[in-house]
């Protein structure tokens, strides 16, 4: 019996091994964490359960009988973080280039299809050379059936993925597909096709930073959510993001302990706005005063930075915060901020995640870079992401509201519960400079007549009161008063119970 323990140990350890000691200290060379030391510092510590250490290939072509580590360059289980199960796979670099077999494949689907059936979030930790080249078309299959779990799993638990390495190829396809793309800067990249692809067909030269490091992805593309400097903190922001979210889109995102008092008084809020309504101010000041404890997580923080998108809790629950940010272009929707929004209301909505707008929005960006590239269709996401949502939804103007942007910004029209507004609002079709001169065009040529009719305009509309008056808004509150009246609002919604007519699913503006 002694004997089997210890082969068992001896597997075990060749197993943990990987591709070797040399390998892993390549790996270390690199600025990079091996498989297994990311999922222990992902994971609570000693939660982590493996399955299928000794998975091996079954490719024989190419030599590859004589090389069949176990567990195929993928480490797969599950564990808790801060207590909370979730499932984990994390690519072996240093086996076989963490390339994708079919078994590799195998055992990905195997805890993907277990997370699903017990609802609880997935996280992959990509670092791969892509399909295994010797496996061919089997490489591939291994990949389709991962993808076809991603889109099943997709609004029933969270998935999160983490690029600490190669991610090229139709392999970028399993994490864009994810809710959530974080990556390492300097030691990750993501794209379609490599720079010596790029050259060929297009003659422009590029690194594989500048085409798909995680600069590119956070600022131009979004198409990741956020980059970090290294493994360590990429995990640690991982288990901070995983605290906000519920398991499953069944259950309710986790109440956590707090200690700020949700009635709290913030008189610093009554001089908030600045009494020049073109000036600027950070709405983030807010979104931090009204969080419990200041604590925010902000996601895509580098992208479309006129809008604010993040989670915060209230009385220790957690709510979606999509803010128009002043300070960036005078926080205009345009085709970015609209997709980045759109996404982050659709994310909440998805998993039950209440939803808190706050507003200053002067309308959308003019423009032809901005027709032509379609922001009807763009902005028309979420409008339609804020009119499909049926988790409790609380919505504060802080200032302007103007235009369709007024609308389509969580208005009472698209069903959200509660609209506050605050003395300093001006909710209407555009400010009054525009508006006088497009009503008054007559006196176009007299500035003493425009100054005048504009300053009637502003006296009738720069205000909360004509949309409270038609019940637009529930209320007009005081700025200081505003964490305690949205938390007692959201307090009242959690029971919300809303449906939408049956449909085999809607065909939002893609
Ligand atoms: C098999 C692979 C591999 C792969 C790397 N390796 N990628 N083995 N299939 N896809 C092996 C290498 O042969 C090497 O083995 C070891 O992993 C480490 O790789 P290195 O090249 O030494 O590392 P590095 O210099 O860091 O380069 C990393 C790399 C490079 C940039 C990822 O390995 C590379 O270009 N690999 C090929 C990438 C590729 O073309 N993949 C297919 C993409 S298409 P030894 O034993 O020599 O140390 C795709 C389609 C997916 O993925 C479609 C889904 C639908």
């Amino acid at each position: 019996m002694k004997d089997i323990l210890e082969q068992l140990e001896d597997r075990r350890e060749g197993a943990r091994l990987g591709g070797g000691q040399n390998r892993i200290d390549a790996q270390h060379g690199r600025g990079k964490l091996t498989a297994r030391e990311r999922v222990d510092l992902l994971l609570d510590e000693g939660s982590f359960e493996e399955f299928d250490m000794f998975v091996t290939h079954r490719c024989t072509d190419f030599g590859m009988d004589q090389q069949k580590p176990a567990g195929d360059g993928v480490v797969t289980g599950w564990g808790t973080i801060n207590g909370r199960l979730v499932y984990v796979f994390s690519q072996d670099f240093t086996v076989l280039g963490g390339s994708v077999s079919e078994t590799h494949a195998k055992k990905i689907c195997k805890i993907m299809d277990m997370a699903v059936q017990n609802g609880a979030p997935i996280i992959g930790i990509n670092d791969s050379g892509g399909a295994r080249i010797q496996e061919g078309v089997d490489s591939l299959a291994g990949y389709g059936e991962v993808f076809q779990r991603n889109i099943q799993a997709s609004g029933v638990v969270p998935q999160i993925s983490v690029i600490m390495g190669p991610c090229a190829g139709g392999a970028v396809y399993s994490p864009a597909m994810t809710d959530f793309i974080f990556m390492v800067k300097d030691s990750s990249y993501m794209f379609v096709t490599g720079p010596d692809v790029v050259k060929t067909v297009t003659n422009e030269q590029v690194t594989s930073e500048e085409l798909g490091g995680a600069s590119t992805h956070t600022r131009k593309s979004s198409v990741a959510d956020a980059a970090f400097e290294n493994d360590v903190e990429a995990l640690a922001e991982v288990r901070r993001l995983v605290d906000f979210l519920p398991a499953n889109n069944r259950e309710k995102p986790p109440v956590r302990p707090f200690f700020d008092e949700p009635d709290r008084i913030e008189p610093s809020l009554d001089t908030l706005v600045p009494a020049n309504a073109n000036t600027p101010y950070d709405m983030k000041e807010l979104i931090l005063k009204l969080a419990d404890e200041a604590d925010f997580y902000e996601i895509q923080q580098e992208f479309a930075k006129n809008i604010v998108t993040g989670f915060i809790r209230i009385e220790g629950r957690t709510v979606g915060v999509v803010a128009n940010q002043p300070m960036v272009l005078a926080g205009v929707l345009d085709i970015d901020s609209a997709r980045k929004a759109a996404r982050f209301v659709r994310f909440c909505d998805a998993f039950e995640i209440p939803i808190l707008t706050l507003i200053d929005v002067p309308g959308f960006l003019p423009g032809t870079s901005q027709e032509y590239g379609g922001v009807i269709k763009h902005g028309a996401k979420l409008l339609f992401a804020y009119g499909e949502a049926t988790v409790p939804m609380v919505t504060v103007i802080t200032r302007k509201a103007y235009g369709g942007a007024y609308v389509v910004m969580a208005s009472k029209h698209l069903q959200s519960d509660f609209n506050y507004a605050w003395p300093t609002a001006e909710i209407a079709v555009m400010g009054a400079k525009g508006a006088t001169e497009s009503i008054h065009r007559a006196d176009l040529k007299n500035p003493e007549k425009i100054v005048s009719h504009a300053a009637d305009y502003e006296t009738r509309f720069a205000n909360p009161f004509v949309a409270a008056e038609r019940g637009f808004i529930d209320e007009v509150i005081q700025p200081r008063m505003t964490r305690k009246r949205i938390a007692r609002a959201f307090a009242s919604l959690r029971n919300k119970s809303k449906t939408m007519p049956w449909k085999k699913h809607d065909n939002i503006p893609l």
